[in-house]
């Protein structure tokens, strides 16, 4: 009922720019206690993950399998990635003071999957982390003051996580502490060689970067910096910092937005040649509402969701590649567009094509929005 108040003030609101169409609903069968908890692609498979199972769907929102999650007592499987050189994904299962496991499933024939090899124990691996990368065999996992790479080995018939030496802390970038709260990867090409740069965020100071090659399908870092995006004059000393997020990446640019947790999200333009750093936009915050899951980005569209204290979320979709004259002149961009959803403790948000965007609108419902009207002049 408040939800759906609420839709029909926003609509009055915004029904003047209203771009995004949301006219496809699917439910998906959940108990009262199992709640969404991540979401993966994996070679046009969407993979919904919830505490106890995960379903497979296709960009349609078709529901093409449902299996239950390895939990086993202690650790409930929180996190799902797929993994870009196989028809493989990997699931991150964690508790809170103990060492995670990975389980990998494999493709056996068209939506089917299988456990493939053992559960895989990550002993070194002592904290919870958010979110974990795999970019070739090169698994990266976040913890409080670092970032540690692994290699993943698959075989015929098993794999296994291998060690490396490449860990980026406070040492690598050179600066006397690192407070991770989020990272990010996007690649590049230069001289017929693919290098990713890697954007880690520290609470306090910003943005680090690192750039590695990709060799034999393995990550090799190389090169690092600092952005320090409190020197703009846009960002507050006192301002802390929640999210990073790449848009467009050269040898020697970079452009990103950070997200802070109190003010809004500063979209800079960032040249490493000669240190220059340029704030192209803001993107405004959505009234006093708390910055809330992950920032998404797909060509010039960034959608951003917010919650407030009774958990209702509002999505703010922002058309970055077009601005008025006037938010050209303020440097503060507004959204295009506001989706809503019911009150939920957690959101998933992905982009099935260049303007077809998921969400989670309610408690058991993944709503389809097709982005109009969004395209760059
Ligand atoms: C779950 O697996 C982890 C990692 O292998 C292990 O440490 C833990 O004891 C297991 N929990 C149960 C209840 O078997
Ligand atoms: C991805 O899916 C397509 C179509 O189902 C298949 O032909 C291709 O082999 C798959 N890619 C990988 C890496 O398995
Ligand atoms: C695989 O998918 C095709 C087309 O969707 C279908 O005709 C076929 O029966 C499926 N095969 C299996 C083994 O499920
Ligand atoms: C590391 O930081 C210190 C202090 O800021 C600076 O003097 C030194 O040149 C830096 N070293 C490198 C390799 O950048
Ligand atoms: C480190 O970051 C977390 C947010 O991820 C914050 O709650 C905590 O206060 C920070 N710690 C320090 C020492 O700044
Ligand atoms: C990224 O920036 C480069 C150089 O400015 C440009 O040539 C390229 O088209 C941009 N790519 C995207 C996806 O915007
Ligand atoms: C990046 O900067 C270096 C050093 O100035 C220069 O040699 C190189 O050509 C530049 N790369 C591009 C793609 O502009």
């Amino acid at each position: 009922m408040i939800s759906v108040l609420l839709l029909s003030i926003f609509y009055m609101g915004y029904s003047q720019r209203q771009q995004a169409i949301c006219n496809f609903e699917v439910y998906l069968d959940l108990d009262s206690d199992e709640e969404i908890v991540d979401h993966a692609k994996q070679n046009g498979t969407d993979i919904v993950l919830t505490t106890s199972k995960f379903i497979l769907l296709d960009d349609a929102l078709n529901i093409l399998n449902t299996y239950s999650t390895p939990n086993n007592g202690t650790h409930t499987c929180n996190l799902v990635s797929g993994h870009p050189l196989y028809d493989m994904f990997l699931l991150a299962c964690q508790s809170e003071g103990r060492s995670p496991y990975f389980v990998a499933y494999k493709k056996t024939s068209n939506s089917t999957y299988s456990i493939f090899g053992e559960y895989q124990a990550v002993p070194s691996i002592l904290e919870n982390f958010n979110k974990f990368a795999i970019i070739g065999n090169t698994l990266i996992i976040p913890q409080k003051n670092k970032l540690v790479f692994f290699t993943t080995v698959i075989q015929a018939t098993t794999w296994y996580i291998r060690t490396t030496s490449y860990i980026l802390d406070a040492q690598f970038f050179n600066t006397s502490s690192l407070n991770v709260t989020d990272f990010s990867l996007s690649s590049y090409q230069q001289d017929q060689q693919t290098y990713y740069r890697i954007l880690t965020l520290d609470y306090e100071n910003g943005v680090f970067w690192a750039d590695t090659i990709f060799r034999s399908n393995n990550l090799i870092p190389f090169n690092n910096g600092f952005i320090n995006v409190k020197s703009s004059f846009y960002i507050s000393y006192s301002s802390r910092f929640r999210q990073v997020v790449p848009l467009n990446v050269t040898q020697n640019n970079t452009q990103f937005i950070v997200q802070t947790y109190a003010d809004g999200n500063y979209q800079f333009d960032y040249t490493t040649t000669n240190s220059y750093l340029y704030l192209v936009t803001t993107l405004n915050r959505y009234k006093d509402w708390n910055p809330f899951a992950s920032v998404r980005t797909q060509s010039s569209i960034v959608v951003i969701p917010y919650q407030n204290y009774q958990k209702t979320v509002v999505i703010s979709l922002f058309n970055i590649g077009y601005r008025s004259n006037d938010q050209q002149m303020n440097l503060k961009q507004e959204p295009t567009d506001l989706l809503i959803s019911a009150s939920v403790d957690s959101l998933i948000l992905y982009f099935t094509s260049a303007n077809q965007l998921v969400y989670r609108s309610d408690f058991d419902t993944l709503t389809s929005c097709t982005l109009s009207n969004y395209n760059v002049e």
